[in-house]
């Protein structure tokens, strides 16, 4: 099935200048599989930060929270998720998991791998943008509220305050989960996204091959050049495709063609970087408060649990 159609954002972000996608669109079924390979690449260290850190500090959580019913934003393959459950289900208060994610196949597969394995659990599947929730699964119930991988740092700043203000109006006794990627040194964050096996540059070209199936566009994928460099000033890595030569592109779903210059290029994603004073500062102007804090011992990853103010 095809999904909502990104006629809209297309023809915005294609027409604006600088050239944007924005990057839900990564992520049809072969998308989701690259991105599950990126989370094992060497380079990658943040699946696995994130993953050593949850072990450590699920049961205080859990004890904290007391929550009977987890819910995820970009739950992806949730393979990360399994701590949080596996904990909840050991304190003898698991009842629900209610995953969000543009991803149909990703949550499709997750979910029938989750009902495998946990005997009784209420699963909700929401295929649909998260960026505006309009009702939250589970209302009523103590929730535990999980936004992993460091997804909150591919909003615009302003997206991401505006995204926390959304979910703190339909937060009760709940409490927010959420993993930020670190400041560090650059060197090891432009790896991060530029890995020797090539697999980040066939995902960020994977947007084009998108945008030919579901727009009837003609993009040659190889006329573009994976590129990614980081903003000191906003602390953050940004992804490009730089187009190679000039060339003009038609989106028949759009009766719209754009030009490319040569090394012109169409930033495809944002990873904002934090320290804990950001991300304070980020949560405060959402409505929420940090409540709880903890990093890999290396300082590289961080999750945070927020509360509404
Ligand atoms: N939570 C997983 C996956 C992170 S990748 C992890 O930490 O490894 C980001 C996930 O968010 C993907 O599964 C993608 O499909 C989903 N996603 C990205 N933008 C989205 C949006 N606007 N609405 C809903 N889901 C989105
Ligand atoms: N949330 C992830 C991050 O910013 C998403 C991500 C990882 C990503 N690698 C990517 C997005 C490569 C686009 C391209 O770290």
């Amino acid at each position: 099935r095809r999904r909502e159609a990104p006629a809209g954002d297309a023809r915005r972000g294609l027409t604006s200048t600088p050239k944007t996608m924005l990057p839900k669109y990564f992520y049809d079924a072969r998308g989701s599989e690259l991105f599950e390979r990126i989370t094992g690449l060497p380079e990658y260290y943040q699946t696995r930060t994130e993953l050593g850190i949850l072990r450590r500090v699920a049961p205080l959580l859990v004890d904290r929270v007391r929550p009977t019913v987890l819910v995820e934003f970009g739950s992806g393959s949730a393979r990360k998720t399994r701590v949080l459950l596996d904990e909840m289900r050991r304190a003898g208060r698991l009842e629900g998991y209610g995953m969000l994610d543009v991803s149909e196949s990703a949550l499709r597969a997750a979910a029938e791998r989750l009902v495998r394995d946990y005997a009784g659990l209420a699963i909700e599947c929401l295929i649909a943008d998260f960026e505006h929730p309009r009702e939250l699964p589970f209302p009523g119930r103590r929730r535990l509220l999980a936004f992993l991988g460091s997804t909150i740092g591919n909003f615009e700043p302003d997206a991401a305050r505006e995204f926390l203000r959304d979910v703190a109006a339909r937060m009760e006794d709940d409490a927010f989960l959420i993993g930020f990627d670190l400041v560090g040194d650059v060197e090891r964050l432009l790896r991060a996204y530029d890995d020797d096996a090539g697999v980040t540059a066939a995902f960020n070209r994977n947007l084009l091959t998108v945008m030919n199936r579901e727009l009837d566009a003609n993009f040659d994928p190889e006329a573009f050049e994976h590129a990614v460099r980081y903003d000191e000033r906003e602390a953050r890595i940004e992804m490009h495709l730089v187009s190679r030569e000039r060339q003009v592109v038609r989106l028949e779903a759009l009766d719209l063609e754009i030009v490319f210059e040569a090394g012109e290029s169409l930033r495809t994603e944002l990873s904002h970087k934090y320290t804990r004073r950001s991300v304070e500062a980020l949560l405060e102007d959402g409505g929420l408060a940090l409540d709880f804090w903890e990093t890999d011992p290396d300082g590289r990853f961080a999750l945070g649990l927020a509360r509404r103010r």
